[in-house]
């Protein structure tokens, strides 16, 4: 654990597993009230209530990206009403923070019938990634793991999606675990945080944007001569810590409009980050489990570990 002080690795192993213990909860209550022809909003503020609920705050808005849609879509005050479809392959990502240490972890629930394998390929995914942690595991072990896993099923790992480390306010601070067979021998040591998130999908495995975002997450203080913009700013610099947020969560500080063409205005600026939507690019059905882990001096520890999975 070189570079970790003493006091650095017990602060963030305790903030991290409360961390996991809220969003672990959340998961479990979401896969219970997710249901057909839910409305979309329903399922991502319950799930943020059941964050807080547990002593967080979210870590990102929750994810919620159904069918084809491979992750960052979020309910927006930019919606009509939209509903979980029929048949839909719900997957639910979702990010707890303490004093922002983010565990990030996700699950699919399925309502059709003709996709077993692709929620059991990256479910299975998941759990052959853990097993092979240790102290010292290279991210090439951990994504040859997963990519066995996955052709197993005779489903595809989406190649363009990977886990990813975690530190203090920073959800991707770097290295990618990519969810295929590679050779990078980075090193996980004691004292790093990751997450491990297997995407499976009958399509080829690639990913394009959509033509817009949903979640966004501050940058940097610019110039603008409307005077709501600094609050928007305020609110994603200084409150958010540069974090993903959501429109939803400034719903209350100014009319839907305001709030939006404030948003696209500072994107436009630079001082805000947009997520586009992401997409399986041939249109395949997609299916992701995640889990955050802390390496801890005497093994991995799954802090947003549930019982029974
Ligand atoms: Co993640």
């Amino acid at each position: 654990m070189s570079g970790v002080s003493s006091a650095d690795y017990d602060e963030s192993l305790r903030a991290f597993s409360s961390a996991g213990r809220a969003v672990s909860r959340a998961l479990i209550f979401a896969k219970e009230i997710v249901h057909e022809g839910m409305p979309v909003v329903e399922l991502c503020e319950r799930v943020e209530g059941a964050i807080r609920a547990n002593g967080c705050e979210p870590g990102f808005p929750t994810n919620v990206s159904i069918d084809s849609v491979a992750a960052h879509y979020t309910a927006s005050i930019s919606d009509g009403e939209v509903l979980i479809p029929k048949q839909a392959i719900v997957k639910i990502d979702a990010g707890a923070h303490s004093k922002g240490y983010i565990a990030d972890s996700a699950i699919t629930v399925s309502f059709n019938t003709q996709a077993e394998a692709l929620v059991l390929a990256a479910k299975n995914a998941l759990n052959a990634a853990i097993s092979v942690l240790k102290v010292g595991v290279t991210v090439g072990e951990v994504g040859a793991a997963i990519e066995k896993a996955i052709r197993a099923q005779g489903v595809s790992p989406v190649v363009d999606l990977s886990g990813h480390t975690i530190e203090r306010y920073s959800l991707h601070a770097g290295v990618n675990i990519a969810n295929y067979a590679n050779r990078s021998s980075h090193r996980l040591t004691a004292g790093t945080a990751f997450a491990i998130e297997p995407f499976a999908t009958f399509g080829k495995g690639h990913i394009k944007d959509d033509r817009e975002g949903r979640i966004y997450r501050g940058i940097r203080r610019v110039r603008s001569p409307i005077k709501f913009d600094q609050r928007v700013l305020e609110f994603a610099i200084e409150e958010r810590k540069g974090m993903p947020f959501t429109d939803r969560w400034l719903r209350n500080t100014g009319s839907r409009e305001e709030v939006l063409s404030s948003i696209r205005r500072l994107v436009r600026f630079g001082g805000l980050y947009e997520y586009k939507v992401l997409l399986e690019s041939s249109g395949g059905l997609v299916s992701q489990f995640e889990h955050t882990i802390f390496m801890a001096t005497d093994g991995p520890l799954v802090v947003s570990g549930r019982e029974g999975d």
